[in-house]
């Protein structure tokens, strides 16, 4: 991996220098790379509203440099709610985009005047109509690309399109407002095309619906755009062209509001988590796998290499001869084991003590990471 993909030499030396008067493991998080990220979004998307995925790394640190950059919230909780709502976020600029609540909650979200609510079935749609009467409904649809996206979504959210436009008449008959539809096509998804299939069906939505009296007014295009961790990536500007055109196709001038939800793509490659090695061993005298142990594991911050999905850069200081191993976290479970199908090379003599550095690794990390599995604490974390 080159450090200099995710930061400069000046930048990079000052949170090296940080990170070694710190005890591992920790993440740290650079602000700026962020701020640079959410600019570029803007710049590729100049008509749409951006609803940061608070889920992916909600330190307070993010939300407030979010909040002044204008930045809306996708939030996904009461308890995320009540983070940005004491940053002084207002409820204007947040949208309840979790199909799966609780009516007290979207009560508590309406007291609080959000007036933006994600579905998909009808059950909570009533909850809706019943806890947040008035409220704009923005209906998810199930995608495709599942495949082709690192870390799907789209099975467990969303609905069918006929059920989709069910919801949406539903919503007028219980007063509320139909006012768009969502997708998400996976998070970090490699194929640009899935979103023109999304976008047709959003589009087909829109025309029914319009032949039924009612007039949708926004999409929301979710996150998925990637992060740039060992597999190369197209940037977001190829992204943005694309997707714009699909939408061009689709909609023609009438364009409709646009939203979109990112949270790895905006986040992910601020951060940098820094191990060190427990120890190392082989399981027989001859064997070829060396096992590898770090201060961090599976339940410390990098839930996101279960199947091995995200593979993240890795950075060791000692150069030299390598050979590649098996990764594993510190924990008394089997199923704390990083990499054992994609082998790293590591060098021959990484003894306890070195450190190991894990890039793009501000995404899903701090926020997965468990409270006190066999007694580690959650993953510390540093905002510089
Ligand atoms: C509703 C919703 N929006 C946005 C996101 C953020 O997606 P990504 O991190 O791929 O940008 C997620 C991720 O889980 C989500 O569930």
């Amino acid at each position: 991996m080159k450090i200099e993909q995710y930061f400069d030499q000046t930048t990079w030396a000052k949170m090296k220098a940080f990170a070694d008067t710190h005890e591992t493991p920790f993440v740290m998080v650079h602000l700026d790379t962020i701020r640079k990220k959410y600019l570029e979004l803007q710049k590729c998307f100049p008509m749409a509203k951006i609803y940061y995925a608070v889920k992916a790394n909600p330190a307070v640190e993010i939300v407030r440099l979010l909040k002044e950059l204008g930045s809306c919230f996708d939030i996904a909780s009461i308890y995320e709610l009540e983070r940005v709502l004491a940053e002084g976020v207002s409820p204007e600029r947040i949208s309840f985009g979790n199909t799966i609540k609780k009516a007290r909650d979207v009560r508590a979200f309406y007291e609080k005047g959000v007036r933006l609510f994600a579905t998909d079935s009808e059950q909570d749609l009533h909850n809706i109509a019943r806890e947040a009467p008035g409220s704009k409904i923005y209906v998810r649809v199930i995608t495709e690309g599942g495949e082709t996206s690192d870390w799907p979504l789209s099975r467990k959210f969303g609905c069918h399109t006929d059920k989709a436009m069910d919801v949406l008449l539903l919503a007028r008959d219980l007063g509320l407002q139909p006012y768009g539809v969502s997708f998400h096509v996976g998070s970090q998804q490699h194929d640009i095309g899935v979103w023109d299939g999304a976008l047709s069906k959003v589009h087909s939505i829109f025309t029914r619906m319009k032949a039924e009296g009612i007039e949708l007014k926004m999409i929301n295009i979710g996150g998925g755009f990637p992060a740039q961790y060992e597999k190369e990536v197209n940037d977001i500007p190829t992204y943005s062209t694309e997707i714009l055109r699909f939408i061009q196709d689709d909609f023609g001038s009438a364009l409709p509001e646009l939203i979109l939800e990112p949270g790895r793509s905006l986040v992910g490659e601020s951060g940098v988590i820094v191990t060190e090695v427990v120890l190392t061993s082989r399981k027989a005298k001859n064997d070829l796998n060396r096992w590898v142990f770090t201060d961090i594991g599976k339940f410390s911050g990098m839930i996101e290499t279960l199947g091995e999905a995200i593979k993240y850069p890795l950075y060791v200081e000692k150069q030299g001869e390598s050979e590649e191993a098996i990764i594993a976290g510190p924990t008394c479970d089997s199923m704390d084991i990083l990499y054992e199908e994609h082998k790293y090379a590591l060098p021959l003599d990484l003894a306890p003590g070195d450190r190991l550095y894990w890039f793009a690794t501000g995404a899903y990390t701090t926020s997965y990471s468990s409270v006190e599995f066999n007694g580690f604490p959650p993953l510390k974390a540093y905002y510089l």
